[in-house]
């Protein structure tokens, strides 16, 4: 199916990328840059959710504003996609969270799941996955199949920093339909499936290395 890729273009997400992908910043600076950089991408990310017109009362007059139609679903990939949801809970706050956890395996770089926690029902919800690392995709694939299983029937969105073109063409192969918005799509991965240029391990700058 084909993936409506956004590689959103804007000055303020390029000058905080450069620094994301400085191996000398620290990893409370990175946090920082990538929390700036999640909350550009889910502005530009969600303008299509739709609203309905409602009465407000100014302290001058009576008036019409909008409202969300419906809240969405916030879904980050652990542990990276962790760094996306501050700046999704500011802007919607009322968003429900699921969590799904993988971890991507460092020899066959398939995905191995170890947590889901999604909502009962998807069916009707606009799903927004927050992973900043789109590589081989198989830990994304993994995602989306998820929440097709639990009535996942909406566009799926999907925020992320950088993505691969392996990747990208690896979700064009499931059976899915996912809007990508990111903020850069690099040039490819390495033979150990990083993404080149990119910015190194995005769980890793942000947390530490596990054991
Ligand atoms: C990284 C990243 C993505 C995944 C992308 O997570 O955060 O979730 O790899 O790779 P893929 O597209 O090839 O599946 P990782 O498994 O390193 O776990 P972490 O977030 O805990 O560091």
């Amino acid at each position: 199916m084909p993936v409506a890729l956004h590689v959103v273009d804007h000055p303020l997400i390029a000058d905080s990328l450069t620094r994301v992908r400085d191996e000398t910043t620290p990893n409370a600076l990175f946090r920082q840059e990538l929390s700036r950089i999640g909350t550009l991408l889910l502005a530009e990310a969600t303008k299509g959710l739709p609203t309905h017109s409602v009465g407000v009362q100014t302290p001058l007059t009576a008036t019409l504003g909008r409202q969300l139609d419906s809240q969405p679903v916030m879904v980050p990939v652990l542990r990276a996609g962790l760094g996306f949801l501050g700046p999704a809970q500011d802007l919607l706050p009322n968003a429900d969270v699921g969590f799904i956890g993988v971890a991507r395996d460092e020899t066959t770089h398939q995905p191995k799941p170890y947590v889901n926690k999604l909502p009962e029902s998807l069916a009707g919800r606009q799903c927004i996955v927050l992973d900043p690392m789109l590589a081989t995709g198989g830990s994304l694939a993994h995602t989306v199949q998820l929440l097709i299983e639990r009535g996942a029937d909406m566009r799926i969105i999907v925020v992320c920093v950088l993505a691969a073109p392996e990747g990208i063409e690896l979700l064009r192969s499931i059976d899915a339909d996912i809007a990508v918005y990111t903020a850069a799509l690099d040039e490819r991965l390495t033979d150990t499936a990083f993404i080149w240029p990119g910015l190194g391990d995005a769980g890793d700058r942000q947390f530490g290395s596990p054991a």
